[in-house]
């Protein structure tokens, strides 16, 4: 990997280290994908596009910054639906940034030697990912394969449609008996300087944030960008002002309390992973089936919240947890109910001049549970069809109590499922009070066929996961169906 340093104090223009090398351009449109930028303006076309939307990974390139000890750390990321801007300080390494001299990169090597370079548009991405993981592993000294779940999370946003995997799989177990790369802890990164050119906005601060608000009202807000882009780039429409809310420092924490934690507005669902795999596994076990790792390296929850799809994974989750919402703006800041958030198909109580500022998760009580499940056609990377959570307590009387159940897919919005809830509240649980309950989902739901699934299939399949999550809750694994088990 080429290295050189080069620079000097703060720039207004989009500076960044590519493969080594300092870059600074001006006249970057606002809605610029880093795909664009890296084809384009820098003629380097080895990440390809397959999709445009996220989904294939064949974009795949990895993001570089320095931890607080001066190691670079890398993540995948989709550079189709990356914007340009926030590229930003970063080093950013692509495929062509990985041999040295005529020596391959170890996870080259690997793919050469165990024939898993496949068709020309998935290698590069298929090569990033590895990279990323090699690189992570050879930074905390692990020296043995990573087992299958890792190269399984790894790959999971690398969709090849020709083959399969075991030659990539093979290269990936045997990448780490490579000779290590070249270090890269010496490469000179651009320092984070502002971008505010050409319609990109980054605000530092809240109150920065909250001035562009005030001066750009028709400005979009962009977090992790990975719905937002995907107007630009499927839906063709231009995105010609965006405030980003990335480097906004007060919304990259998360903040413990007694009875929670707020999660800022700017902090990414991999970021939250150690926090939801302690104090919520179902939570936790959900987030591993939302997008891929590029996905969850850079989306939030709050956009996941704000964009307000039905089908968005966490909105079911949160209405179950019975969630609080900071919403700050130009008019000054409130607090709502995740319950009174959502107001129509893809609408929220967001008005012009407000953003989404944090998330208040609270803590699950002594006894309390908390189920999720999300149906979708394909395991990895993929949005859902169905979704179910459900948030209770089994008193000492052996009855259910503090019932919340919500359900995503189901109708325009996320919902809860009251008729579901008044069915199971206070019962013990038995077959006769389950399937009271699976036949009050028609009572609260009345879901339209799409094409993710069909009306029918949606009752069938919430009733089912109702069905496990009851079933869980006494412990009864062995009535849950074995196909629904498997999803
Ligand atoms: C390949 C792929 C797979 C995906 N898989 C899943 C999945 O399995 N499950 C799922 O639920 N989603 C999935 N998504 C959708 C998306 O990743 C999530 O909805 C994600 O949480 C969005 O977060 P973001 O930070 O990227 O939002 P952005 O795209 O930045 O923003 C989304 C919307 O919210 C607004 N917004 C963002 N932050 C705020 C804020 N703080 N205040 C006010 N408005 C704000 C933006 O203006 C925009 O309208 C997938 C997307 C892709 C591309
Ligand atoms: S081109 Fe398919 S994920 Fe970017
Ligand atoms: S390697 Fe590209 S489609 Fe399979």
């Amino acid at each position: 990997m080429v290295m050189t340093s080069g620079y000097h104090g703060e720039s207004t223009m989009l500076t960044l280290t590519f493969n080594g090398h300092p870059r600074q351009l001006d006249n970057i449109p606002a809605q610029t994908t880093a795909l664009a930028l890296l084809r384009d303006r820098f003629a380097t076309c080895g990440t390809k596009e397959g999709c445009a939307s996220g989904d294939c990974g064949a974009c795949t390139i990895a993001i570089g910054t320095r931890d607080d000890a001066g190691h670079l750390h890398y993540h995948g990321a989709n550079a189709c639906i990356l914007p340009a801007h926030q590229l930003q300080g970063c080093h950013v390494v692509t495929v062509e940034g990985l041999a040295h001299g005529d020596g391959l990169h170890p996870v080259q090597q690997a793919m050469v030697d165990h024939h898993g370079s496949q068709c020309g548009f998935c290698t590069p991405g298929i090569v990033m990912s590895l990279f990323c993981l090699d690189h992570e592993r050879r930074h905390h000294g692990l020296d043995s394969p990573p087992d299958d779940d890792t190269i399984d999370a790894a790959l999971g946003g690398n969709l090849c449609r020709c083959t399969g995997y075991r030659a990539i799989r093979d290269a990936a177990r045997a990448m780490h008996a490579l000779p290590s790369p070249v270090s890269d802890d010496t490469v000179d990164i651009a320092p984070a300087a502002r971008s505010t050119t050409d319609g990109f906005y980054r605000p530092e601060s809240r109150r920065e944030l909250i001035t562009l608000l005030s001066q750009h009202p028709q400005a979009r807000l962009i977090a992790g960008g990975t719905d937002l882009m995907l107007e630009h780039t499927l839906a063709l429409k231009p995105l010609p002002e965006l405030i980003d809310l990335s480097s906004v420092a007060e919304l990259k924490h998360i903040k413990e309390e007694k009875s929670g934690w707020w999660i800022g507005a700017g902090v990414t669902y991999h970021q939250l992973t150690s926090l939801l795999a302690e104090h919520y596994p179902a939570f936790h076990t959900l987030l591993e089936r939302l997008g891929s790792q590029q996905i969850r390296h850079r989306a939030t929850l709050a956009g996941n919240l704000a964009n307000a799809s039905p089908i968005g994974d966490t909105p079911p989750i949160l209405l179950a947890l019975g969630a609080r919402l900071r919403i700050n703006g130009i008019r000054g800041a409130r607090e709502v109910f995740i319950d009174d958030f959502f107001t129509g198909y893809r609408r929220t109580v967001l008005t012009e001049g407000e953003y989404l500022d944090a998330i208040y998760l609270p803590r699950l009580r002594n006894g309390e549970q908390l189920l999720a499940w999300k149906l979708s056609k394909r395991r990895d990377d993929d949005i859902s069809a169905v979704m179910l959570a459900l948030r209770t307590v089994i008193g000492e009387d052996g009855r259910l109590h503090e019932v919340r159940v919500a359900c995503g897919g189901m109708a325009e919005t996320s919902q809860r499922a009251r008729h579901v809830e008044a069915a199971l509240e206070g019962q013990v649980l038995d077959d006769e009070v389950l399937n009271d309950a699976c036949n009050a989902l028609a009572e609260d739901f009345s879901p339209i066929d799409d094409v993710r699934a069909s009306r029918d299939y949606r009752l069938a399949g919430a009733a089912g996961l109702l069905a496990r999550a009851c079933h869980r809750l006494t412990s009864r694994h062995d009535a849950i169906p074995m196909t629904l088990e498997e999803v």
